[in-house]
């Protein structure tokens, strides 16, 4: 039976000429698109186990590890821990990826996670469950626009969040996830550099308001984030007087504003690890909950609201592409090799340095070594 395929409006900044910096300061100049996600259907219980079972077998006979997100299907992430893959935000599957030895990676996320697996791994074979499973902040910053919004700024260090295509990144002097952003940009900030950021709005303004950064910014949006309410919000505050509120930055500035803890899904998962509240609202596609729910066992995990008399009521809080990501697909593409991601071997170097550059800061932080001498000198400034 084919699976049902969904319609998806996205936003994308409208094409040159309008790309100019108040155009893109003040928000106006997006238009809405369309794009469209194929959501496999739920596996009875027993398809499930046998499914499963012929993952396992599979991941050894092909020699391959799991690599998935928190936000995709519960069965994908415990699988993928089970196996000894992982699952994690997207900065440790980038690294995770490149330091494993299994000779296929098996990408459970959207298209420019299996993208960054490939670049740094460009001898491994990445397969995907499904490479049509996109992002609205790629599909919202096409290569040749955002190109042409770089060449207007040429006195501004480009610094891209992960979620974009390898020829954005290729663009890039810095890549940055969202676990990494404020630290990059403060760092270059403290150099003195200027920065042009893209494409997530909410992020850039986020990071904007936290490092005093001078940015401009491209105005892409994630689909399910940008739909988190704060009126709403509010409202489930005051039922729930005790919870802490997890944002992911992704979310509008009114959202981040009323949080606890604002971070990557790592960090969102760390901050209710650490904190000793019993109830928290999770503003973050609620893929995340699983594992919320599974290693805080004593803790309430609530949705923030997306609905309500402020909302358009588009979303459901999970995003439509990583939802393509289903068992059957996983199974399939392990025993035909279908799903195999590639990226042009020169686009994939030149994509790799500004992710090579992000893998040596954050080792570097992690390590407690600075991070000026790896900033010094890469960027205009
Ligand atoms: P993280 O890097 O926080 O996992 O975010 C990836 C993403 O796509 C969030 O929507
Ligand atoms: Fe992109 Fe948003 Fe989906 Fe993350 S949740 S992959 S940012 S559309």
């Amino acid at each position: 039976m084919a699976s049902p395929v969904i319609r998806v409006e996205y936003e994308q900044p409208a094409p040159s000429g309008r790309l100019d910096r108040a155009a893109n300061e003040s928000g106006a100049a997006c238009d809405t698109r369309h794009a469209w996600a194929r959501v496999p259907s739920e596996p009875s219980a027993a398809e499930r186990a046998a499914l499963k079972d012929r993952v396992r077998r599979l991941l050894v006979e092909r020699d391959a590890v799991m690599v998935s997100h928190f936000y995709v299907h519960p069965d994908l992430q415990d699988l993928a821990e089970e196996t000894g893959g992982i699952v994690s935000d997207s900065l440790e599957m980038a690294r995770f990826g490149r330091d494993h030895r299994a000779r296929t990676l098996v990408v459970s996320g959207v298209r420019f996670m299996g993208e960054t697996a490939k670049i740094l791994s460009p001898d491994k074979r990445v397969l995907m469950p499904d490479l049509d499973a996109t992002c609205s902040l790629d599909l919202g910053c096409p290569e040749d626009e955002f190109s042409r919004f770089c060449d207007q700024h040429p006195d501004r260090t480009v610094v891209v969040y992960a979620n974009t295509s390898a020829a954005v990144k290729a663009r890039a002097d810095w890549l940055v996830t969202s676990s990494c952003a404020l630290d990059v940009v403060r760092a270059l900030t403290a150099q003195g550099q200027k920065i042009l950021w893209a494409p997530d709005r909410h992020l850039g303004d986020y990071i904007r308001r936290e490092t005093g950064a001078d940015m401009v910014s491209w105005q892409g949006a994630c689909i399910v984030h940008d739909e988190f309410k704060a009126l709403e919000l509010e409202l489930l505050m005051k039922e729930h007087p005790g919870a802490k509120v997890l944002v992911h930055p992704e979310s509008p500035a009114d959202v981040i504003a009323l949080a606890d803890a604002v971070g990557s899904t790592s960090a969102i998962l760390g901050a209710a690890q650490r904190m000793d509240a019993t109830e928290f609202i999770v503003a973050t596609d609620n893929g995340m909950l699983h594992k919320l729910r599974t290693l805080n066992p004593g803790k309430t995990f609530i949705e923030a609201p997306t609905g309500g008399n402020s909302a358009t009521c588009k979303s459901c809080a999970h995003c439509p592409w990583m939802a393509m990501n289903g068992l059957a697909e996983l199974a399939r593409v392990l025993e035909t090799g279908a799903g195999e991601v590639h990226v042009d071997p020169s686009l994939g170097l030149r994509a790799r340095v500004p992710i090579d550059r992000m893998l040596a800061f954050t080792a570097a932080l992690k390590n407690g070594q600075p991070v000026g001498a790896i900033v010094d000198g890469i960027g205009a400034a």
